[in-house]
């Protein structure tokens, strides 16, 4: 049975007597083995993280459900966050359940279908501020007032998060040599390494990777028009920049970027070879593991690798359709 992350994870984290014991079932999420792209990884081991599985279909369920019974115990009674879907599906979900108002600042155009329909249904008040991410969460932070921001500058959110962290540790028995997840405005990155910090002295490689047309970290800029199919990370100046780099250079890993034909590819290859339908984003880190290995066959020689697939691939069918052959037309009987 999932316990959900409050109750499985108490004792690491800033929980109090009067923290509601809010769950949707989040976190111990499977871990599976995907040789077929191990091969090609150079990798002994590559373990897909399916983050998709969570109760909204993407990672921000853990922090989401400690950023929101905080605020709830803090008296809060609206919630408000800016997003590129996913993190408002999840807020929307986590407010309805326990009874709060939420608001989500999404940007005009370029949210999954699939996220947004998660908002509305679970009756989030969606605002379309125009312009892109970084405007809608600088609106946000700048609003103020009666509304608990629940973003991941939201210090429970990474809390939360770092939760992942635990359970491939705990599933693998050990810590592994590397772990690679996509980066936008960087907060899971920051919880992953905060939560391998805490776990033990061992510690893995982070590889973060960005998508080519929303890099800021790798260009060492901010970016005006971020631009890539995977909305998810759509970002040009990522609120968590200085701890991403930070968790990049304590860990020895790297931060680097990958193209939207790279994404696609490993999009459907995950798919096809894993099995694992991911959005978009997701599948940067798989994508941008494949490009180290073709610069240099065996830098994963023997390694025990996790990506970490950060969101489901119904989150945006728009994408999944778009790029797939056209439907055949419909006959009277099987041939
Ligand atoms: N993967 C997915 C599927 C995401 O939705 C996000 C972020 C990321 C990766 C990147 O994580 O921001 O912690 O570096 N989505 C946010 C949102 C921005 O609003 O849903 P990050």
């Amino acid at each position: 049975m999932r316990r959900g992350v409050l109750a499985r994870w108490a004792a690491r984290l800033p929980l109090t007597a009067r923290t509601p014991a809010l769950t949707l079932g989040e976190g111990d999420t499977p871990l599976i083995s995907a040789p077929r792209i191990a091969r090609d990884v150079g990798c002994a081991e590559l373990w897909l993280k399916l983050e998709g599985t969570n109760p909204t279909g993407s990672f921000k369920d853990r922090g989401m459900v400690v950023a929101v019974a905080k605020a709830v115990e803090d008296g809060a009674r609206t919630l408000i966050c800016a997003s590129t879907g996913n993190t408002s599906a999840s807020a929307a979900a986590y407010a309805a359940a326990i009874g709060v108002e939420c608001q989500v600042v999404v940007p005009d155009g370029k949210v999954a279908l699939g996220k947004l329909a998660q908002a509305v249904a679970c009756g989030a008040r969606v605002i379309v501020l125009r312009g892109n991410f970084d405007a809608a969460l600088e609106a946000v932070r700048a609003r103020g007032g009666g509304a608990a921001v629940v973003n991941s500058i939201n210090p429970y959110r990474l809390e939360g998060q770092k939760t992942a962290a635990f359970e491939v540790c705990e599933a693998l028995g050990r810590v592994p040599d590397g772990l690679a997840l996509p980066v936008g405005n960087a907060g899971n990155i920051t919880a992953y390494w905060m939560g391998f910090v805490q776990w033990g002295p061992a510690r893995p490689r982070l590889y973060g990777f960005q998508a080519e047309g929303a890099a800021p970290i790798v260009r060492g800029a901010p970016v005006e028009a971020p631009e890539t199919v995977a909305t998810a990370i759509r970002i040009g100046k990522p609120a968590s920049w200085k701890q991403a780099v930070a968790a990049r250079d304590e860990s020895g890993g790297l931060i680097d970027m990958v193209s939207d034909a790279e994404i696609l590819a490993a999009y459907r290859r995950l798919a096809c070879e894993a099995g694992a339908f991911c959005e978009p984003a997701s599948a940067a880190p798989v994508a941008g593991l494949l490009k180290l290995a073709q610069e240099e066959p065996r830098r994963f020689a023997g390694q025990t690798l996790v990506a970490v697939l950060t969101g489901h691939g119904l989150k945006d069918p728009e994408t999944a359709i778009a790029r797939a052959p056209p439907l055949p037309a419909p006959v009277e009987a099987l041939p």
